[in-house]
């Protein structure tokens, strides 16, 4: 935990100086209370958008709790984010019916062309990948959900395209 909180990336929401102050806000607001790990979690992913591994160990250290604790809190919930995510996001469905229509083939595609993998940001903070279950269209699988909308039959030939889009 000291290791992690000695090396904190300058960038980390514990060094702004405004995020660092809602973070103990979370802390102060909800440390006697039932359940205080994930309140405190959900305030900071609700209001900064992200736990980094600092934060996490950070709120272990001041809740005093292990950890493991809060890292299992942390990634069992997908609600949870480690990284702050892109000004755009890239999901794509992983149901069955898009899994078999060729979803894997167009991940494929997005991570060779992003140089990232799912659930990453590109390094200019643009775009993020990330998966999510069925959304209720699978007539129209694959699909994928760029910025909350909706896009169906999607191949991998069509997919620089909406990349193009959303690099607008
Ligand atoms: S499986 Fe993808 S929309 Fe239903």
């Amino acid at each position: 935990m000291n290791r992690v909180l000695k090396e904190i990336p300058e960038n980390d929401p514990l060094m702004i100086a405004e995020q660092k102050a809602m973070i103990e806000q979370a802390i102060a607001e909800n440390r006697e209370r039932p359940g205080a790990v994930m309140l405190v979690l959900n305030q900071v992913q609700t209001e900064i958008g992200h736990v980094s591994p600092s934060m996490q160990a950070y709120i272990a250290r001041k809740l005093n709790v292990p950890l493991g604790q809060v890292h299992g809190v942390v990634t069992f919930y997908s609600f949870f984010k480690t990284q702050p995510r892109g000004k755009h996001t890239i999901k794509f469905c992983l149901g069955t019916a898009c899994y078999v229509a060729g979803v894997p083939q167009l991940v494929e595609k997005a991570k060779q062309m992003l140089n990232i993998e799912l659930g990453q940001t590109t390094p200019d903070g643009q775009i993020t990948l990330e998966e999510c279950r069925c959304v209720g269209a699978c007539s129209q699988a694959p699909v994928v959900v760029v910025n909350e909308e909706v896009q169906g039959k999607v191949r991998p030939n069509k997919f620089p395209q909406i990349l193009r889009k959303v690099q607008q």
